[in-house]
């Protein structure tokens, strides 16, 4: 995103780094991550109008300890310190910055003095105290020269400071979480004070991205795989309205998708949007390449290697095609760069559906600069049918390793139609957007049940059922009784050869979410 108008978050490695460039985004402010790492000038190179030094697990008097340049804190840009961000700025500048006595984390109440353009509108909840949230164990005792101190609470002496001529601002609570309530109104004013346009929006991003895919691509083919998600939905539709007949989207269908969802694909790009689709129906293969394999990460690379080799064989029938457009997204390229710290610890999972990279394409990246809940916002706009904008994620291996032991052709039907009632009940219950995921697994044994007159033996359905932000933690979700019962009453009597539901309550770590 060449923009000028724009904000940079200097990552110290903080766990909130990017949540601060969400919440400047949903104020109309395009803003990015940087890594502290990154050299002064092609930071002062870059324009931003201002800079968030954000938070980190350091202590300012650390070896090593990660600071800014003084010179970018005296650049004129205006700036605003979060935390470790505050306490770098307090050093730097000649404050006294003290380890506290006492760690302090969680809810805490600043008693606000003095007046400063950061704190307009801001209107103590209580006894003349602002509601945030802390978690530090440095403070700042003495703000630099040039600051007034704009707040304080019984372990930290400054809880916030500026120096309004010079345009420089600290707090050290995290204004960017929802457990500080007037948070949005503290950073809208750091962005007033930036002086910066707020026009970055989801319409516009659009219009800027359909332009400049035409202008790289020019005249060229471009192939779009698609899987089914949100993600590379969201850049064949892109990709469309950019270059129409030039691309090609491929679906390649392994036969481990759950129900409906080949026909909802085939549907949606080739009926609604028609575009070009490459509709390959490659079940057989992958079931040929899984049988009698047992074993999960075994599975992953007979998968991997499998659609490789689809790929490659209906890529080389479509002819040249020198453009690849992929879904990547800004946590995949934020993880690339992220400065060491909990930031830079999500992980993309094993993947599988990598494609090979003798096939040298250029890449077309649309969503590098995007968040998700961007991605899905763009989806809508676009007009993506909900049940693609809002698709839980869904591993690459599919129902491969979900369905326990070997996979089958027969396990797979069952295991589809159990899972189909889950997606339905959850969806009729309204929670499908506040779960992480919930799905169905079929387990490797029998057990004995009785259906009228008959002893059965029969198979077991799991049910999982997550709450999570990021995958790397999960809860398991707490649905209503009624609602696990109508689910497994459903199961039981509609699907042939499940006898018995059972509930996963298990939390990540240390399971996981899927089964495998
Ligand atoms: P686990 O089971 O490790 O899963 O807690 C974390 C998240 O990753 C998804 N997952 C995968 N995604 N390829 C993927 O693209 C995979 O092989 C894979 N395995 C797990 C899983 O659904 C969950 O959201």
């Amino acid at each position: 995103m060449d923009a000028a108008e724009k904000i940079a978050v200097l990552d110290f490695g903080g766990q909130y780094t990017q949540l601060i460039a969400r919440r400047i985004r949903e104020l109309s402010v395009y803003s990015e991550i940087v890594p502290c790492t990154q050299p002064l000038e092609s930071v002062l190179a870059a324009g931003y109008k201002g800079i968030v030094l954000s938070g980190g697990p350091s202590s300012v008097y650390e070896q090593d300890a990660p600071l800014p340049a003084k010179a970018l804190l005296e650049s004129g840009i205006p700036m605003l310190g979060i935390c470790y961000g505050m306490q770098a700025m307090g050093y730097l500048l000649g404050g006294d910055v003290v380890p506290s006595d006492r760690r302090e984390y969680g809810a805490a109440e600043v008693e606000l003095q003095g007046t400063s353009r950061l704190f307009d509108g801001v209107r103590p909840e209580r006894d003349g105290r602002l509601r945030v949230w802390m978690s530090h164990g440095d403070s700042v005792l003495r703000p630099p020269p040039g600051f007034t101190a704009l707040g304080t609470t019984p372990n930290c002496p400054v809880a916030a400071m500026a120096d309004e001529r010079r345009r420089l601002y600290a707090v050290q609570f995290h204004p960017e979480v929802h457990h500080t309530p007037q948070g949005k109104r503290i950073l809208e004013n750091f962005v007033g004070a930036c002086g910066i346009s707020r026009t970055w929006s989801m319409p516009s991003f659009i219009e800027d991205t359909v332009d400049a895919i035409r202008a790289r691509v020019g005249g060229a083919r471009v192939l779009c795989a698609l899987s089914g998600g949100v993600d590379s939905a969201v850049v064949a539709v892109l990709a469309h309205r950019a270059i129409g007949d030039q691309l090609t989207c491929m679906f390649v269908d392994n036969g481990l998708l759950r129900k409906g969802e080949v026909e909802s694909v085939v549907h949606t790009f080739r009926d609604a949007f028609k575009m070009k689709l490459v509709h390959v129906d490659a079940a057989d293969r992958f079931l040929k390449a899984l049988s009698g394999v047992t074993d999960p990460e075994l599975k992953r690379k007979r998968i991997g290697a499998e659609f490789i080799a689809v790929f490659e064989d209906e890529a080389r029938k479509l002819g040249a095609m020198p453009w690849l457009a992929q879904g990547t997204l800004y946590p995949d390229v934020i993880e690339s760069v992220s400065f060491k710290g909990p930031s830079a610890t999500i992980k993309t999972h094993h993947n599988v559906g990598g494609l090979p990279s003798r096939m040298d394409f250029k890449l077309l990246e649309p969503l590098r600069e995007l968040f998700k809940d961007e991605v899905r916002k763009v989806g809508e706009l676009m007009g993506l049918p909900p049940e693609i904008v809002w698709r839980q994620p869904f591993p690459g291996p599919g129902l491969a390793i979900r369905v326990l032991g070997e996979v089958t052709a027969d396990r797979l039907a069952l295991l589809r139609d159990a899972d189909i009632v889950v997606q339905e009940e959850i969806r009729a219950a309204g929670l499908e957007r506040d779960l992480w995921q919930a799905f169905a697994v079929l387990l490797p044994v029998r057990t004995v049940g009785v259906m009228g007159d008959f002893r059965t033996y029969a198979e077991v359905i799991a049910l999982r059922a997550v709450t999570s932000q990021d995958a790397m933690t999960a809860d398991w979700a707490r649905l209503p009784y009624d609602l696990l019962a109508k689910i497994s009453n459903r199961i039981i009597n509609e699907v042939k050869g499940i006898n018995r539901v059972v509930y996963d309550i298990s939390s990540k770590p240390p399971s996981t979410i899927e089964w495998e």
